[in-house]
């Protein structure tokens, strides 16, 4: 028999929240007592944030970590540090968040889209060749939702074409790939600490990387042009102010003590969630090759083919959350089809090519398909609770796949899509 949905006035699956986010206590408030008492609040004269940068770089497996303001800035400063030429191409998926291709453009670069896979939700390879032309020059996978995008077809292809490859792994603390971590596998990688992150300070970022010359590049960009040798008022290149404060170097020192085991939890929960899912019709989690070998979930993301479940997306999200189940739509749509890109809204740079680009041309029909149709988000903090948490979900999922007929009639009246 099944229940009445709680949309239609039956009693929801769970009452109770979910774990929310962030967490903290004793040990932030220590650390983050510590720097403020100490008077050094500014990176030039603290400890936290070189600390911070040494303990996460060596985590992900690089030699150099170099923290900066933002993780929009640490992909600008990555790509400004590589001295590519101005109006290079740059590929990048449709299917991520706008800074993705914002700090291409703000690094006076083109962005160029490559479809993502529809299983993977990740830029496909053979996408990647297909958007190579003689002005390409880099490529930014994005490790979307946390698992690491095929990162050895990839460097391939970049060896073969002599690309720049910065990782997207703003969405990735420690995932890794055939056992080797996010951050390591590209020539650079950048990382965000903003609220939602998985690891977070509340606006932060860091670059990182194994070259010493791409480090060296970074930490003079991330610092007004100076470098080691030069006197205070010595500016090398063009760049600004990007250093990250001590409190917040202070509160990342303390939350990344907590990483490790919130990565583990997350993954054995969102590997257990997924699995659940995907037992019922029209409903796809991200697809996890082999390669994954351990995803960050800091979105546990899945497709819904609504004509196969039974009811469409927009119903679907509305019935889960009546029953308790906190869920989005995520993008609404693909980034080429932003009011930016569309209107060339470019601000001063690309003056040479602005005029050729034509953003309405560029089609990528499976991030469109998520994005307008199939597309749902489940975010981090949800997979931080025990099993019973992710027994939740699924009993709603599996609730409203029961009552998808009265759900669509629901939707017929209501006019959702
Ligand atoms: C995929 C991706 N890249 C880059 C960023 C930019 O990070 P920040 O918000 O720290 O600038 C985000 C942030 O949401 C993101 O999701």
């Amino acid at each position: 028999m099944s229940q009445h949905l709680a949309l239609l006035g039956g009693r929801p699956v769970r009452e109770r929240p979910f774990t929310s986010w962030p967490i903290f206590g004793e040990r932030e408030e220590t650390r983050l007592l510590g720097a403020l008492r100490s008077g050094h609040w500014g990176r030039l004269d603290g400890k936290e944030v070189a600390e911070f940068e040494e303990r996460f770089a060596a985590m992900h497996g690089c030699q150099h970590g170099i923290a900066v303001v933002n993780g929009t800035v640490s992909l600008r400063l990555g790509l400004m540090a590589a001295g590519l030429d101005a109006e290079s191409e740059v590929i990048i998926p449709p299917y991520t968040f706008f800074s993705t291709a914002s700090a291409v453009i703000e690094a006076n670069m083109v962005p160029v889209f490559a479809d993502v896979d529809l299983g993977t939700f990740n830029l496909d390879p053979r996408a990647i060749e297909a958007a190579i032309t003689p002005r390409t020059r880099a490529v930014i996978p994005v490790h979307f939702a946390g698992q690491v995008a095929d990162m050895d077809a990839i460097m391939a292809i970049a060896a073969r074409h002599k690309l720049l490859v910065i990782e997207d792994a703003a969405h990735a603390h420690g995932a890794s790939y055939k056992s080797r971590p996010a951050g390591s596998l590209g020539h650079l990688a950048s990382f965000s600490f903003q609220s939602s992150k998985n690891l977070t300070c509340g606006e932060g970022g860091i670059i990182t990387t194994n070259d010493p010359e791409l480090a060296a590049a970074c930490r003079s960009l991330h610092n007004c042009g100076r470098i080691p040798s030069g006197l205070w008022y010595e500016h090398h290149v063009i760049s600004g102010n990007y250093r990250l404060g001590e409190l917040q170097g202070a509160l990342l020192n303390a939350q990344l003590e907590r990483l490790e085991d919130q990565t583990k939890t997350r993954d054995a929960n969102g590997q257990y969630l997924a699995g659940r899912l995907a037992n019922l019709p029209g409903l796809h989690p991200q697809q996890r090759p082999d390669f994954c070998t351990r995803h960050a979930y800091h979105l546990c993301m899945l497709r819904i083919d609504g004509q196969a479940f039974g009811a469409p997306r927009a119903a679907v999200i509305a019935a889960l959350r009546a029953e308790g189940i906190p869920c989005s739509s995520g993008y609404g749509f693909s980034l080429p089809a932003q009011p930016m890109f569309r209107n060339r809204a470019f601000g001063p740079y690309l003056p040479g090519v602005r005029d050729r680009l034509d953003y309405e041309q560029v089609h990528c029909p499976n991030s469109d398909l998520l994005c307008r149709e199939q597309a749902m988000w489940l975010e981090q903090a949800m997979f931080l609770g025990p099993r019973d948490d992710m027994d939740d979900i699924s009993r709603a999922f599996e609730k409203v796949f029961d009552g998808r007929a009265a759900l669509a009639d629901w939707s017929r009246r209501e006019g959702t899509t």
